[in-house]
């Protein structure tokens, strides 16, 4: 299904109102985040939801689904940090049910292997929101990457590369990420996309062939997947194909 909205706060409501809804339904559901300038509003939204209308949180587990490695757990730019200022930490969340890949390890083939059984043991993903790469990328899975691929430690995109180094001032910075079996697996998937940059994009991801050139791609197999997009990333869509 692809929905379309007129304006950024719309977009950014109604993006909270679906994980809202999705706790009402299923209190014990099992929530990925991706973080980005795409989700930062909804996050907030979703934060005074929870604290205005007193929204039931305790049996739900939210999770990111991906992290930045080689930087400080602190650092701004990592994953968790922005998970937590933007949602985690104003809800007063216990922390236990609020489970992210590390942003260092000794062993991350390990650590990625242990967060991906974490989430199984707990019913498996319900309910996921991917943001959109530029490139097509889902998490940190970059074009190339196969469709079979579970979570690992790869390379991020060179832009994306650049701007963590200058501002963490460290060099050698990776992603870990749920790979896409993993997101596949999700029972259904939010993919949010907005503004200009995610124009080509999106109509790519959906119109295109499936192909591991452009992993978002692949949701177009996917069973129950929602695309919200606002009106600048839906302009090379037909209309036709919007609701
Ligand atoms: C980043 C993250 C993704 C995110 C995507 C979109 O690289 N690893 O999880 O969803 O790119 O980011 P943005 O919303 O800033 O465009």
């Amino acid at each position: 299904m692809i929905t379309l909205t007129h304006n950024i706060e719309s977009f950014d409501s109604l993006a909270a109102d679906r994980i809202v809804r999705q706790i009402i339904n299923k209190p014990d559901s099992v929530i990925g985040l991706s973080t980005g300038r795409t989700t930062g509003a909804m996050h907030r939204i979703l934060a005074s939801r929870i604290v205005d209308e007193d929204i039931d949180v305790s049996r739900v587990t939210f999770f990111g689904l991906d992290e930045v490695t080689g930087v400080d757990p602190t650092f701004p730019g990592a994953c968790v940090a922005m998970l937590k200022n933007e949602l985690i930490d104003k809800i007063g969340y216990k922390d236990c049910d609020f489970l992210m890949l590390p942003t260092s390890s000794l062993d991350f083939a390990g650590s990625c292997r242990e967060f991906a059984d974490e989430l199984k043991s707990r019913g498996g993903i319900d309910f996921l929101v991917l943001g959109l790469g530029e490139n097509g990328h889902l998490g940190f899975n970059q074009p190339g990457s196969p469709f079979g691929c579970t979570a690992r430690v790869t390379d991020m995109d060179p832009a994306l590369y650049s701007r963590l180094c200058a501002e963490s001032g460290r060099t050698g910075l990776r992603g870990a990420t749920l790979g896409i079996k993993d997101i596949m697996h999700a029972r259904h998937i939010l993919l949010v996309a907005k503004g200009a940059n995610k124009t080509q994009i999106a109509a790519q991801m959906l119109l295109g062939p499936v192909t591991e050139d452009l992993p978002a791609s692949v949701l177009q197999l996917h069973p129950s997947v929602e695309f919200l997009f606002d009106a600048d990333a839906a302009a090379l869509i037909p209309e036709n194909s919007i609701c």
